[in-house]
């Protein structure tokens, strides 16, 4: 079943007369339960992507649906709503508030609905049985390192259990300990919470972690990868696309 379908999407930045064509027709659909990686040399337009799809930023054409509902003709009230009853997000900085603990950030999401005290415990204490986070609970955000803030932000992103998980470079800032870790727990979330996921990477080894990825370059679609069950395979093809890819205009400039 399709639960996120795009069709056509362009975005320009810039004025009128130095447009920037950050996403050129691009459309793609990912089927409930799937992780999808984005991948593309350094400007190519993951981001925006996952903005748009999001709804965060507005496209200049084309359409997107999440679970049969239109995102880009809603209200920006309705948008919000849907926003935060039904997406989860990860960024690449953590958006993490610093002095609050660990367990009033896990739960900001859920302040602001009508939720009531049980139910937000209940949610609460799922998180913390995936994630590890228990021990972590009373710290402030600050008295953290990175990898277990990357955690957090990884909780506070599914404690709504969101139907689509976004996330932005989520290895980004980690080693490769904490950086499996990670994966290893979205791997989990996909798989026993049914959670579909969407993230952008460079990262050869944190793409191997998806079923399929999607490349584009400046804007537009390149290429599609399936997974085959065998990681280390996936990896190497993925290494190999990236090759074919070839660098980001910001690289190539000299
Ligand atoms: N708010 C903005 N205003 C103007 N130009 C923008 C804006 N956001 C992105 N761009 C431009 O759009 C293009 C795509 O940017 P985007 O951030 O989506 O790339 P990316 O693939 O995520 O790159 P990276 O791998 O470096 O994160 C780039 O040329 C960028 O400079
Ligand atoms: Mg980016």
């Amino acid at each position: 079943m399709e639960i996120i379908k795009i069709t056509q999407i362009s975005k320009k930045f810039g004025s009128f007369l130095n447009p920037i064509k950050a996403l050129n027709d691009i459309s793609f659909s990912i089927n409930k339960g799937e992780f999808v990686g984005i991948m593309g040399p350094s400007g190519a337009g993951k981001t925006t992507l996952l903005n748009v799809i999001s709804s965060a930023v507005k496209p200049d054409l084309g359409m997107v649906t999440i679970n049969d509902q239109v995102l880009t003709s809603m209200k920006e009230n309705q948008l919000a709503k849907f926003r935060k009853q039904n997406l989860g997000f990860i960024f690449q900085d953590f958006n993490l508030l610093e002095a609050l603990t660990v367990e009033e950030n896990l739960i900001l999401p859920l302040t602001f609905s009508k939720m009531k005290k049980a139910q937000i415990e209940q949610r609460l204490k799922h998180v913390n049985e995936v994630l590890g986070l228990t021990a972590l609970n009373k710290r402030k955000i600050s008295e953290l390192s990175g990898g277990q803030k990357q955690l957090v932000a990884c909780g506070r992103a599914i404690i709504n259990s969101p139907e689509v998980l976004f996330a932005d470079e989520p290895t980004g800032s980690l080693d490769s300990k904490s950086a499996t870790q990670l994966l290893n727990y979205l791997e989990k979330i996909n798989q026993q919470e049914k959670t579909s996921i969407l993230m952008a990477t460079h990262d050869a080894f944190t793409a191997s972690y998806c079923n399929r990825i999607i490349f584009i370059k400046d804007g537009s679609f390149f290429a599609e990868l399936n997974a085959n069950g065998n990681r280390q395979d996936f990896f190497e093809k993925i290494i190999n696309m990236q090759k074919t890819i070839g660098g980001g205009e910001f690289f190539n400039a000299k």
